[in-house]
Order: C-alpha cells, then structure tokens, then sequence
C-alpha cells in the first residue's frame, strides 16, 4: 500500500497544478493522472453529470493501485462536497483545503472566489469560508472562459485575449477589496501571472491545486502511508482525448518533457 501511486483526476490540465506541488512536496510518490479531456469542460453541466463524471473517473483511478485519491477540480469538489463517495480510501477535494489556508491568511477578512459556473453556483467555498470565518465578505465571481484558454494554451503572460477576459472577470473582485483571492478552479493558476498582475501585489493568491497537494501530503503522513521507495518517483497521465496538446501544454507547464509518460484510454 505505501509504494501505491497517488491518483489524482481533473476534467483536464487544471489538477496538474496539484501534480506540481506533490511532485515538489513529495518527489518519491508515484502520481496516476487523469484527465477527462473528452468531456472537459465539467464546469457548465449539471450537478448530476458533473457526480457521474465523478465517478467514472474515480473509477478509473482505482484500476490501478492507489493509495489516495485527489479529486484536484474545484467543480467536482464543489459538487461532492460532503458526500464523498470514496470511504475506503484517503479522498480530497480542493475546497477544504482551500478555505482554511484563504481564512488564515487574510487580514481583511475579505475573501474573493473565481470558479467555474457550477463551483460558483453550488456556494461550496463561500458556506465553507462562513462556518470557519462567519464574518468575512466573500465575493464569488465565474470565469467560464478561462478553462478553454487554458487548455488551448493561452497562457503567456503578455496573451492579448487571456488579459482581457481576466480584465473583465476580476472587476469585481478587484472593486471588493478583497486581500485575498482563492484560485477555486484548478486550471487558474496555469495563468497566476495575469491574474496576479490584475489584482496588483497587496492581494495573495492561493492556488487549489496546491492546498489539495499539501492536505493530502498530511493525511499520508498522519496515516504511516509515505513511501519507503528511495528512487524519485515517476508521474504516468492517461487523458480520455488526443495526446497532443496535452503533452505540449502539461510539459510547458510542469516544466518536464511528458513525451511517452501520456496515454489515450477511454473509461
Ligand atoms: N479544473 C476544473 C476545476 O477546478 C475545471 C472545470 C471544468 O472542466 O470546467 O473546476
């Protein structure tokens, strides 16, 4: 069970973002990735679809030998909520994780919140935020463009498109006053940099793919489930799409060369 990989799942490239950090956190796991690039985006669909997707992917997951599951996507983390359907095993989502580090962090206690329509619809970070901070003023704002530009690599700090979309989503936030910004989709900090540059340097930003990372290196750890392997640890990606785009733009991104660690395979 120690030497099993960490299964982590996403709709698409976002959840690398908790590859990254575990890769960093904890270089001697193996890490089984998912990627239901087929279906992506999971962010304007029904919760039913979104639960079902869920599973599916979970289900995946556990055709290999995993010894954690991370559910690294806000919109399935936000839908699961506290429900999860994976008892057997260490699960997270990225939502927990994710308000606990915004709550202590913030000095204001003003909190803003971009997410996908359904994570923004389904309220998870705001009544999360409220049960350890009731007081704070949470300001939720969806980004429904920012997925597809992500996953199409429009992600160069300078990218005309990229900076106007964001631009007009972060308005609102930006007039809030927030202090602190929770990246509540996975995908977001792909393009931190824009994002950083708009809401000027006063505001941190906390990426939800990394608490999810770092949450889950603690439950190992509390649970004797680190492993005793003294080799580096290697990352295999299975996508539910064509590989391309996603070997280009994952190998930007974690800054690896992916080539021959990504497979196609249908659920
Ligand atoms: N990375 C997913 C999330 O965190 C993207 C959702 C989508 O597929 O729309 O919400």
């Amino acid at each position: 069970m120690k030497n099993d990989a960490i299964g982590v799942f996403d709709s698409g490239m976002g959840g690398l973002t908790a590859v990254k950090e575990l890769n960093a956190l904890l270089p001697r796991e193996n890490i089984i990735y998912f990627g239901d690039t087929a279906r992506i985006p999971y962010g304007g669909r029904s919760q039913e679809t979104i639960m079902r997707y869920a599973k599916e992917d979970v289900a995946f997951l556990r055709k290999h030998a995993v010894k954690m599951i991370i559910a690294a996507c806000g919109t399935v983390s936000s839908i699961v909520g506290d429900r999860p359907f994976v008892t057997d095993l260490p699960f997270t989502g990225v939502v927990l994780p994710t308000v606990e580090t915004a709550c202590r962090l913030t000095k204001n206690g003003k909190i803003g919140v971009i997410g996908t329509p359904a994570t923004v619809r389904s309220g998870s970070y705001v009544q999360a935020i409220r049960k350890i901070r009731p007081d704070a003023e949470v300001t939720a704002q969806a980004c429904p463009l920012f997925v597809h530009l992500v996953e199409n690599g429009y992600t160069d700090f300078q990218n005309p498109v990229t900076r106007l979309v964001a631009e007009e989503y972060l308005d609102p936030v930006r007039r809030a006053g927030v202090d602190t910004l929770i990246l509540g989709c996975t995908h977001y900090p792909v393009i931190r940099d824009i994002i950083a540059d708009l809401m000027g340097p006063d505001v941190q930003l906390i990426s939800s793919g990394a608490e999810a990372a770092k949450y889950a290196r603690r439950c190992l750890e509390e649970r004797n489930l680190l492993t005793d392997r003294e080799t580096p640890g290697e990352n295999t990606y299975y996508v539910s799409d064509s590989t391309e785009m996603f070997i280009e733009n994952a190998g930007h991104f974690l800054h690896q060369n992916v080539v021959g660690k990504v497979f196609r395979s249908s659920l």
